[in-house]
């Protein structure tokens, strides 16, 4: 059980650890790369270092080039290179979902993914639907939880329709249609995070955005050369929203990946009352914007989230939550159902958690409606293993009247090692 007690203001700046998302797409695309890639700032965490021992297991070489994690040399197998191998991917969906596209074109090898118990509960069916359409050899548990066996197949380029808006499968299919004959083309219901594509162009694939489709042609190989990643905003959220609510706060977020397919959050702040100062730093190499984020606290006011917002924001919606039970007035979240597909049933969870600490919270099919009541009275919470909601339960205790205990707070190395600490650091700041 950690305790996290009410707290001062906290002040400081800090830089968030590296992005998740884009440390995953790093390590698979450098090792489907040819020669050696750079990638600076990945990302050393739980999920990540799963990422590497698979793209090791598959034949890639990593190194770490500063002795420290966060600077590696990664010798590719190139895009048809790929040897045999039973993958562990841990607690990490996004390698799940990710790596069978660049696998399932690779005919002759045949591979297993597995991984925790909650993944074993995490659908691949949404990945196994369009591979299968391009010729892919797949055999999934009840043909749709893990373990996941791929078949190496020839593969054909199709026109796919994303049922949800899915990031993953997104880029599950672009990896495919790199290995696919022809053109692969994915058609969006909204906007997803576009790292995959950005980082793709960058390594000279031919990715083209038409509207809300996305065109991916065959590749002979690909040359990442070098790739930078920045903070991760899903990770700064959480110190965006503890500043925003604990009186006297002044914090700055440094270095965050500003992609405007992950902003969703500051979006949905700003009408909550809150004005993050976004301060550019340029773009870094392959194309990901980058600032520095200032946060002070700020009368809060009930919103509605739902629709296009929804992908924008997805992993940050528990954080709107919370806030939202600080706010006056209602908050309401809708067309979020994939929330309920998480590392946890997040609509499940965060309700439970919010409501353990006096929030007034309800649970619908596609999202939560929030009361605000302008404060939260604190209590005992469980992380369910979920990284997001042990981060959310410390927030909330900063924040609270009486402060959180939360059961299970090793959950946050999944994405984030050092979230203690760095929090610390700004309640003594
Ligand atoms: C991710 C996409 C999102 C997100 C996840 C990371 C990615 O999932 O929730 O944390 O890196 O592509 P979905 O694609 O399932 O929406």
């Amino acid at each position: 059980m950690t305790r996290f007690d009410p707290s001062g203001p906290l002040r400081g700046a800090l830089r968030p650890p590296a992005d998740k998302s884009i440390s995953h797409r790093a390590a698979l695309i450098a090792a489907m790369g040819e020669g050696t890639t750079s990638v600076r700032g990945y990302l050393d965490a739980a999920d990540t270092r799963s990422t590497l021992a698979a793209v090791e297991a598959l034949g890639a070489r990593v190194e770490s080039a500063d002795g420290l994690g966060t600077l590696l040399h990664v010798e590719g197998v190139g895009l048809r290179g790929a040897g045999p191998a039973t993958i562990d991917v841990g607690n990490a969906g996004t390698l799940l979902r990710l790596l069978p596209g660049w696998l399932a074109g690779q005919a002759g090898e045949c591979w297993v993914l597995d991984g925790d118990d909650s993944i074993r509960a995490r659908p691949v069916d949404r990945i196994a639907a369009p591979l299968r359409e391009m010729g892919a050899r797949l055999a999934a548990r009840e043909d749709r939880l893990p373990p996941l066996e791929v078949i190496g197949a020839e593969l054909h380029g199709v026109t796919y329709e994303l049922p949800v808006a899915s990031a993953q499968v997104k880029s599950c299919i672009l990896f495919a249609g790199l290995l696919a004959d022809g053109e692969t083309r994915i058609v969006e219901p909204e906007p997803t995070r576009d790292h995959s594509e950005r980082m793709l162009r960058a390594a000279g694939a031919d990715v083209r955005r038409e509207g809300d489709a996305v065109t991916i042609r065959s590749a002979e190989r690909l040359e990442p050369g070098a790739i930078v990643v920045p903070a991760d905003i899903s990770s700064a959220a959480f110190f965006i929203v503890a500043a925003a609510l604990v009186a006297g706060s002044e914090v700055v977020l440094e270095g965050v990946g500003v992609n405007p397919t992950r902003t969703g959050i500051l979006t949905i702040l700003e009408r909550m009352g809150v004005e993050v100062e976004v301060e550019p730093r340029g773009a870094q190499r392959g194309g990901e914007p980058v600032a520095d984020l200032r946060v002070r606290p700020a009368a809060l006011r009930g919103t509605e989230v739902g629709g296009a917002e929804i992908p924008l924001a997805i992993d940050e919606l528990p954080l709107v939550a919370l806030a939202a039970c600080f706010a006056e007035g209602t908050t309401t979240i809708r067309d979020a159902e994939e929330l309920r597909r998480k590392e946890s049933d997040r609509v499940e969870t965060v309700t439970a958690a919010l409501s353990a600490l006096g929030g007034r919270v309800e649970a619908t099919p596609d999202g939560m409606a929030i009361e605000g009541t302008g404060g939260l009275r604190g209590g005992t919470i469980s992380s369910h293993g979920d990284h997001r909601i042990a981060m959310l339960g410390a927030v909330a205790g900063l924040a609270s009247s009486a402060g959180v205990e939360v059961e299970g707070m090793d959950a946050a190395a999944v994405s984030y090692p050092g979230f203690e600490a760095d929090l610390a650091s700004l309640a003594s700041g």
